[in-house]
């Protein structure tokens, strides 16, 4: 594939690929191997419109390990804020010859414009409410690490659905390896129609959570509500924050994933998301292998030894 814009285009096939080359790229981002040559002289634009702690750095870290020059450029800093549209700046970023732009855009289908504009790779780093691709394809290599396996599992997801492009691609993702997926939410989080890509969908979270092999918290993301009637947040934590309590309900051994940023005490206590069945670090530090691998597939790179 020359760009990465969404999940929703992957195969099996192409997820377990990547997946397996982020396997083969994970001791490079070890304490023995800092940096390989491998994309010695390609040149990776890190384009951020929006806010990031986790996507930004672990790019610029992947980049970095395998020797690609990275650049990073935040809208707040960038001519964005003197009127210069996103064609504009895409294409003058372009003119400077890089190899992969990887964009944040708060509009869904920004990734997919751009790619239609510009000749270099475009890896979609998260568009709207739209897709989050690397966040998936970590979190299915986090699964697969602690489960050994994705088919057959039983995966909640829960919390503000219409708004998450984690939740969207990991539903593409998660049923085409084989899983179960079980959406939770308040029904003004919950996208009408969403069985159609093949979940189940609850109210009750405890039903969505019993016997889960995953469960996988979002947050109500507050910056993308709009209109929509907001529980307090007292409300929202006592109908769909995962605890000590209810996580019984799940199967003993089932991991507890978030993509973060958490807001503790609302989606997740803070007892659950430091205790033992938490792999939410796990999630971070695979971040690194998996968009290691989506530059160097990208940029036309065999399956690494
Ligand atoms: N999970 C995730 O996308 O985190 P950031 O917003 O910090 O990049």
């Amino acid at each position: 594939h020359k760009h990465i814009l969404g999940i929703e285009q992957l195969s099996k096939e192409d997820i377990g690929f990547i997946l397996d080359t982020a396997d083969s790229f994970k001791e490079i981002n070890s304490r023995e191997i800092k940096k390989v040559p491998t994309l010695r002289g390609k040149t990776i634009i890190n384009l951020f419109f929006e806010a990031s702690t986790r996507t930004r750095t672990s790019f610029e870290i992947a980049g970095k390990r395998l020797s690609a020059d990275t650049i990073n450029i935040t809208a707040s800093s960038s001519s964005v804020v003197k009127g210069e549209t996103l064609e504009d700046t895409a294409k003058n970023i372009e003119a400077m010859r890089p190899d992969i732009i990887v964009m944040r855009h708060a509009a869904s289908g920004a990734c997919d414009y751009l790619a239609k504009r510009v000749d270099c790779s475009i890896i979609n780093a998260g568009d709207g409410a739209h897709e989050h691709p690397s966040q998936a394809l970590l979190d299915m290599l986090t699964i697969r690490q602690h489960k050994g396996r994705i088919e057959g599992l039983k995966v909640a997801i829960v919390g503000d659905i219409t708004h998450s492009r984690v939740a969207r691609s990991n539903l593409y993702g998660l049923t085409r390896m084989g899983a179960e997926v079980r959406l939770a939410g308040p029904g003004t989080m919950m996208p009408p129609g969403i069985e159609r890509l093949g979940a189940k969908v609850y109210h009750d979270m405890n039903q969505a959570i019993e016997g889960a092999d995953v469960v996988m918290m979002l947050r109500i993301q507050l910056e993308r509500q709009g209109k929509t009637l907001l529980p307090t947040l007292r409300e929202y934590a006592k109908f769909y924050g995962l605890n000590t309590q209810n996580l019984q309900l799940a199967a003993p051994d089932a991991l507890v994933m978030h993509p973060g940023p958490v807001n503790r005490g609302v989606e997740l206590s803070s007892y659950v998301a430091d205790g033992i069945q938490s792999v939410i670090l796990d999630q971070v530090e695979n971040g690194v292998a998996v968009r290691m691998a989506l530059l160097y597939l990208v940029l036309g790179g065999e399956q690494a030894e």
